[in-house]
């Protein structure tokens, strides 16, 4: 049986990680500043996250939610503590289009409403509801597309509040910094009256942390820099550190009952002593400090090279952008530096989603690179 070709793949094949490093199954090793789409979050293969999965799978890799876990109450309480939301609950699922989905959907269990606003250029997954509060045609199916979704420019409240007016939305669904359509986030001031507004006409508001939460920007949340509480916070990515794991923290206002939401697979053993591992790291190696240094030596460094026109987004979720597109240069690196980068919707856009662990060093020879080929 072939694989369905829906990728299009560069020629590499990695074998081995090891903290910022892949190394592929000729042994060359790569620097990976793209942490497999912003996962990598505390380095691959760190060896407390391999002898807790290991230590887990010999004892036991999976049983259903119909039991007590353990594992799961000690995660929500290490999330809540070092998230600074330990009010908020915590249901668990396997990916960030299943957060988001969750959140979604909660949201209109919650309201009995069930219209979506969502922002243009944003990104929340490809499943049903998830998908269809994306802003990309080519990837919503007819079936899909049934669902009510309404996009607005990030920042137009007017347009935002006279659509919540109408008292139909249960949801509205922001990427606190857009990822894919690159590194755009919107102001403290707008996601300040987003909150009021949404309070006001009893509507969830649900921030979208699955790739700028856990840390990544150097605040564990990327709201917290805003001082808002969101109704729903859904995470995913760094969250596992490519253990798949994905999940909604949901404010204590919104109640739970027998058989709202389920899964078979969120939650297990084996995912929640991933997660467990990540956030010990993240703490034990302070990555978060890490992360605020290793952004202000990136931004110095790319402020001295003139091809670089704008500088976007927070802690090591970056992109530079240069006025010509970026995909020829992408390659380079790879292919000629072997040092892994990402894109975005915006094609003069590189981006930078390195595992929080990366040093100056390793950025010394991103730049060292780029000042070649430019
Ligand atoms: C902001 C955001 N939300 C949701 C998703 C979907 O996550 P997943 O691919 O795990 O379904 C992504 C994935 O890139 C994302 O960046």
């Amino acid at each position: 049986m072939k694989l369905f070709d829906v990728y299009p793949l560069f020629d590499i094949t990695p074998i081995k990680g090891e903290d910022v490093y892949i190394y592929d199954d000729k042994n060359t090793r790569y620097l990976d500043l793209y942490g497999g789409h912003a996962v990598i979050s505390i380095g691959h293969s760190h060896p407390k996250y391999v002898n807790a999965i290991s230590d887990q799978v010999a004892k036991l890799g999976f049983y259903s939610n119909s039991i007590q876990n353990s594992l799961q109450k000690q995660l929500a309480i290490l999330l809540g503590n070092i998230s600074g939301c330990s009010s908020y609950e915590l249901f668990l699922c396997n990916s960030g289009a299943e957060a988001n989905e969750n959140a979604l959907k909660l949201a209109s269990f919650h309201t009995g409403k069930k219209k979506v606003i969502a922002f243009k250029n944003g990104f929340h997954g490809r499943t049903s509801a998830a998908v269809a509060a994306t802003d990309n045609s080519r990837i919503i199916a007819p079936i899909n597309a049934q669902q009510e979704v309404t996009f607005f420019e990030l920042g137009d409240l007017v347009s935002v509040e006279n659509e919540l007016r109408k008292n139909e939305t249960c949801a509205v669904i922001i990427e606190v910094i857009q990822g894919v359509g690159g590194l755009d986030e919107a102001t403290t001031e707008f996601f300040q009256s987003l909150e009021k507004l949404c309070k006001k006409h009893q509507t969830l508001l649900i921030a979208d942390e699955i790739q700028c939460g856990i840390g990544r920007t150097g605040d564990f949340f990327a709201f917290q820099k805003h001082q808002i509480r969101p109704d729903i916070i859904s995470i995913a990515k760094g969250m596992g550190n490519g253990f798949p794991i994905g999940g909604i923290m949901i404010h204590p206002n919104i109640k739970s009952s027998h058989g709202l939401l389920g899964t078979t697979f969120g939650g297990n053993h084996l995912a929640c002593v991933a997660a467990i591992s990540v956030l010990k790291v993240l703490e034990e190696e302070n990555l978060m400090n890490n992360v605020k240094k290793t952004s202000a030596y990136f931004r110095d460094k790319a402020k001295t090279i003139p091809a670089i026109k704008t500088i976007k987004g927070r802690g090591l979720m970056l992109g530079l952008e240069f006025d010509f597109p970026i995909a020829n240069l992408r390659k380079i690196l790879i292919s000629k530096h072997h040092i892994f980068t990402g894109s975005s919707k915006n094609p003069n856009l590189l981006r930078i989603l390195p595992s929080l662990t990366v040093k100056k060093e390793h950025l010394d020879v991103f730049f060292d690179a780029l000042k070649q080929e430019i």
